[in-house]
């Protein structure tokens, strides 16, 4: 694959190191990024070629990455001129389809794809959805390019970006808080406060990775713990009692329904 990405922060380097360890030569990658800051540490990690603006390698590449913040995506287009035939694959939060398209004069061959952060660790997990002008051999392209720093679902509607979003793209924020919470709890019971952490956190480590190994679902997984009478039960009781399935849903619902309204505002011309 000869790949460009315009911007060649974070997410960016992580998916370069992603796609170099699965064998994507880095000489074949061009990087549009503004940073000098950014350029020097990229280009000290792999020998891929940066510029500051479109160049011919960049015109080269059949599949263009847009890794920018939402708030510099629509200027950062307009100094592209064009997209050219090429599958362009935003990861950029929020900003939908339509703008995208109008803001790259009418193209259409495009992937939204929203990553988390464990992708920074090759742990991630992105919701992607094409347009219908995205051949299957272009889907299978983005899929490789997100698939090297972890797991790809596709979805078929992009207004389920936003419900992605706010179930994992937000979700470790909402993990890293039960971790927090755990540890606390623990500790007001006289645990001291490294090992509070330190218990929450393999707790965590330990049960995700039991519940992605495992045949059976979480739910059977908790009720195998969850003996009569027991400890277990007495901690799901109160979970119950304070109504906290239906407060967590009520707080994703929140997430999703500010992405939609972050979207329509980094997504006005
Ligand atoms: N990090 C994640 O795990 C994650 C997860 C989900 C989605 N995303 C999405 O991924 C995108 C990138 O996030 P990030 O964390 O990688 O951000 P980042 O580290 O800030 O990287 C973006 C880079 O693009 C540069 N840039 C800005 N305008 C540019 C332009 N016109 N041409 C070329 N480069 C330009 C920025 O330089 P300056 O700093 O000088 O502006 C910066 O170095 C965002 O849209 C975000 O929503 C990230």
């Amino acid at each position: 694959m000869k790949i460009a990405f315009l911007g060649g922060g974070n997410l960016a380097t992580a998916l370069i190191g992603g796609l170099v360890a699965k064998g994507q030569d880095a000489r074949k990658i061009a990087v549009i990024e503004l940073s000098p800051s950014a350029r020097e540490k990229l280009g000290a990690r792999f020998p891929v070629h940066i510029s500051t603006a479109p160049d011919a390698a960049v015109q080269g590449a059949d599949t263009l990455v847009l890794a920018v913040k939402p708030q510099d995506m629509r200027k950062a287009l307009a100094s592209l001129g064009g997209a050219r035939g090429k599958l362009v694959i935003s990861v950029a939060a929020g900003i939908g389809l339509a703008s995208l398209s109008r803001w790259l004069g009418g193209h259409r061959k495009l992937v939204r794809a929203m990553p988390n952060t464990p992708a920074l660790i090759g742990a991630g997990i992105s919701g992607l959805f094409s347009l219908p002008e995205v051949s299957a051999e272009e889907k299978k392209r983005a899929e490789t390019i997100l698939g090297a720093v972890g797991e790809v679902v596709w979805l078929a509607d992009e207004k389920l970006l936003d419900p992605v979003t706010a179930v994992s793209a937000s979700g470790p924020a909402y993990v890293f808080w039960f971790i927090e919470q755990l540890a606390a709890s623990g500790e007001k019971l006289g645990i001291p406060k490294q090992d509070a952490m330190k218990l929450a956190l393999h707790t965590v480590l330990g049960a995700a990775r039991l519940a992605s190994s495992s045949k059976d679902s979480p739910a059977d997984l908790r009720r195998q713990v969850t003996s009569a009478g027991g400890t277990t039960e007495a901690a799901l009781k109160v979970f119950d009692e304070e109504k906290l399935a239906e407060r967590f849903a009520r707080a994703v619902a929140a997430a999703s329904r500010r992405g939609g309204e972050l979207g329509e505002e980094f997504g006005k011309d």
